[in-house]
């Protein structure tokens, strides 16, 4: 049974090479569109979206990240993606956008309770209709990380993220390098059927 939705889905890949051409505007409003087309809690549609694409706001905000990591200490339970960005950003060559042209942030009411899920309805929606544009994405999650961090909230102000606002994600746009990726597949997850 053809079905382009589900293809779509199991097509999505997430992509860490890109390549430098910006997507056009086109493109972009399409994938902003699907996101603002996902659901939300009570019909809240409190999401708030951020398209990045200047290269000069990337490199500040890249560059930014890089210092907040740097000075972050790894404990035992620190979460492994997150060790690897502090690890990578001691080093001092890190990039968590992969030199992707487009970074969308998304950010949404602190003290919502659906905020993390609102936001993340929107993010896969956005990735789902990147892919079906041939367009390729990657969660990016850093920002999240450092939702709390003070350098990054007064940073964000020119966002127009303000203190009563929480980023809960994000998601980088491009063409991508890597084409025709398999689906990875999915072994884990635990589904029990009642019938
Ligand atoms: C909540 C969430 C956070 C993620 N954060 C990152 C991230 O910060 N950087 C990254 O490269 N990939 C990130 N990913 C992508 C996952 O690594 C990826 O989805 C997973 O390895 C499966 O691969 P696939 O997306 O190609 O199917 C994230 C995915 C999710 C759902």
């Amino acid at each position: 049974m053809e079905n382009k939705v589900i293809e779509t889905i199991q097509n999505r890949r997430s992509i860490r090479r890109y390549k430098q051409n910006q997507i056009t505007d086109e493109e972009l409003d399409k994938i902003i569109e699907a996101g603002c087309y996902a659901p939300s809690g009570g019909n809240n549609q409190s999401s708030h979206f951020v398209v990045i694409q200047s290269p000069e706001t990337l490199n500040e905000l890249k560059a930014l990240v890089v210092e907040e990591f740097s000075k972050m200490e790894i404990k035992e339970d620190t979460y492994k993606s997150l060790k690897a960005s502090i690890l990578q950003s001691k080093k001092g060559n890190y990039d968590f956008t992969y030199h992707a042209p487009t970074l969308i942030l998304i950010s949404n009411l602190r003290g919502y309770g659906n905020a993390m899920a609102d936001c993340s309805v929107a993010l896969e929606n956005m990735m789902l209709a990147a892919t079906s544009l041939k367009i390729g994405s990657c969660w990016v999650n850093q920002l999240k990380w450092l939702a709390d961090n003070y350098t990054v909230k007064n940073y964000i102000k020119k966002f127009d993220i303000n203190e009563d606002e929480i980023i809960c994600g994000g998601i980088v746009l491009g063409y991508s390098e890597q084409n025709n990726l398999p689906p990875i597949e999915r072994k884990g997850n635990h589904v029990t059927f009642i019938k």
